[in-house]
């Protein structure tokens, strides 16, 4: 018997009666049943079926979890609806950049205007910026209509936190947990696309970048079990997904702290041997331990693993480097590129480059710059350095100057788009393979899908090809995507 049969099982003779299990999985499950029961007399009441909407702001760590949180209410009996005028609606927050934060408090006014309108509106937050205490207690004071707050370390029990609410409907109800407590297995998830899949292989982060909340808000580092990790993605492969991407904050620190070491390069490489998985990413990886060991599975298994790696940068001067705690240096950067790219010529490198980091000189930037010139990304990602409270850097002397910080934002720009410009351009002519991903939202003759190298590429199709590998001859580059033609 499967795990989840057995769940099953076990859960479908609960007394519903009785106090609720101990145990995990069973505990949320029994209030899955319990809720749904609940909300089902609700629905009669109101003669039509309770809608909700989970809304993800930041990263794929909290588009996976979103998936999470939609599992379970579903189980629970919900119908999921595209808006927010919702009977349950949850904003999964970021706190990476103070900008992820302050939109949220922005919609949560938007949020105010709907539930004064649908007496049954329940409002849920959760996710990184929950964390922080002084959110929450902003949210007491300013937003005492929310329903729910959780954080990021018991999303497992969204089940039986909805039942609290619904036992005490008049409270604003809080649990955040300092750490975590563990993790659950064999929940339910409601994939977002069929045919691909995150797959967390690891939570949190040890790293403390000077710069970064992530390590207070997710807390250290833990990673599952390999066998957890090959049947969940083995149960993909068997449900018809072709692409998985392993989640981590650092994977290259993957498997460390098990009680029986497993590194990332060889989780990755049993991972590349399973039946059916056409193409496999993973993010992010660390430039300070990424080991020549998982270069070599790469190569070697370049028919699934896609020649892609997102690399983060963060700065191009040693200095800055060693002030973001980041341990590594701009030649060692350089040197592992260069390892990277004679194992695996045609790979994309994509990064994250923080400017206006506290003391960054003009000479710092230009380091920044040349490293720039120098790897020639595909694609980077660039922040104006933000000051999270509670960080190291936050409390540094010499923060940069506004306009200082928007004239560099604006150079480094300039260069990676031109840069990034002519190295997606490199495949025009060429027939490479295609992962439809969706009907294209502009102009519905054409549809859009991903390169292995994670280029976009759009071209004439139709739905039926959503979840297909098609050959595309890449007829014209415009700039970060492609037009292209079936071959
Ligand atoms: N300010 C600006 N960017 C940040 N990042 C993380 N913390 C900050 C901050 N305080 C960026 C880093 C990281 C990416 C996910 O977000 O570049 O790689
Ligand atoms: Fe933040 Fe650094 Fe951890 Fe990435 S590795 S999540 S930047 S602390």
């Amino acid at each position: 018997m499967s795990l989840n049969e057995q769940i099953e099982k076990i859960t479908d003779s609960m007394d519903l009666t009785a106090p609720a299990p101990e145990d995990e999985p069973y505990r949320q499950y029994f209030f899955i049943r319990k809720a749904r029961e609940q909300f089902r007399a609700l629905s009669e009441e109101t003669g039509r079926p309770l809608t909700f909407d989970v809304v993800t702001f930041g990263c794929q760590m909290n588009a996976r979890d979103s998936e999470k949180l939609r599992g379970i209410l579903e189980e629970i009996g919900f119908v999921k609806s595209d808006s927010e005028d919702a009977d349950f609606v949850i904003y999964n927050t970021c706190t990476v950049r103070e900008n992820a934060n302050t939109k949220v408090y922005g919609r949560l006014g938007g949020l105010h205007a709907l539930k004064n309108r649908n007496p049954h509106m329940m409002i849920g937050l959760c996710g990184c910026m929950m964390q922080e205490p002084e959110v929450v207690e902003t949210i007491r004071e300013k937003f005492d209509f929310v329903n729910l707050i959780f954080g990021t370390f018991n999303i497992y029990k969204l089940a039986e936190l909805i039942s609290r609410v619904l036992d005490h409907p008049d409270e604003m109800i809080v649990d955040i947990r300092e750490k975590a407590d563990r993790t659950v297995e064999a929940l339910p998830v409601d994939r977002t696309y069929a045919f691909k899949s995150g797959v967390n292989i690891m939570y949190g982060c040890n790293n403390f970048c000077s710069y970064c909340i992530v390590p207070y808000v997710r807390g250290r580092e833990r990673s599952r079990e390999p066998v957890d990790i090959i049947r969940e993605i083995e149960k993909l492969a068997d449900d018809g997904v072709k692409e998985i991407m392993l989640l981590g904050q650092n994977v290259n620190s993957y498997g460390k702290t098990l009680d029986q070491p497993v590194s990332f390069a060889e989780l990755l490489s049993e991972i590349a041997g399973i039946d059916g998985l056409k193409r496999i990413r993973f993010m992010t990886s660390h430039p300070k331990d990424l080991s020549d060991d998982l270069i070599r599975v790469m190569a070697d298994h370049a028919d699934v693993i896609c020649p892609h790696l997102h690399l983060p940068l963060q700065s191009g001067s040693t200095e800055i480097l060693k002030n973001m705690n980041r341990h590594y240096t701009k030649e060692s950067y350089l040197a592992l590129v260069d390892r990277i790219r004679a194992a695996m010529p045609d790979i994309s490198l994509t990064t994250d480059i923080i400017v206006g980091y506290p003391g960054e000189t003009e000479e710092d930037f230009q380091e920044t710059l040349d490293v720039v010139r120098k790897v020639r990304y595909d694609s980077a990602f660039t922040f104006i350095y933000s000051k999270r409270s509670g960080t190291p850097a936050a409390v540094m002397d010499d923060q940069v100057p506004e306009d200082v910080v928007k004239d560099r934002f604006g150079r480094l720009l300039t260069e990676v788009q031109e840069i990034g410009r002519e190295r997606t351009a490199r495949f025009e002519g060429q027939t490479m393979d295609v992962l439809v991903e969706h009907v294209n939202e502009q102009d519905t003759s054409l549809v859009t899908g991903r390169l292995a190298n994670n280029i976009v590429v759009h071209f004439p199709g139709s739905e039926d090809l959503i979840g297909e590998i098609v050959p595309v001859k890449l007829d014209k580059c415009h700039g970060f995507y492609y037009i292209g033609s079936r071959a």
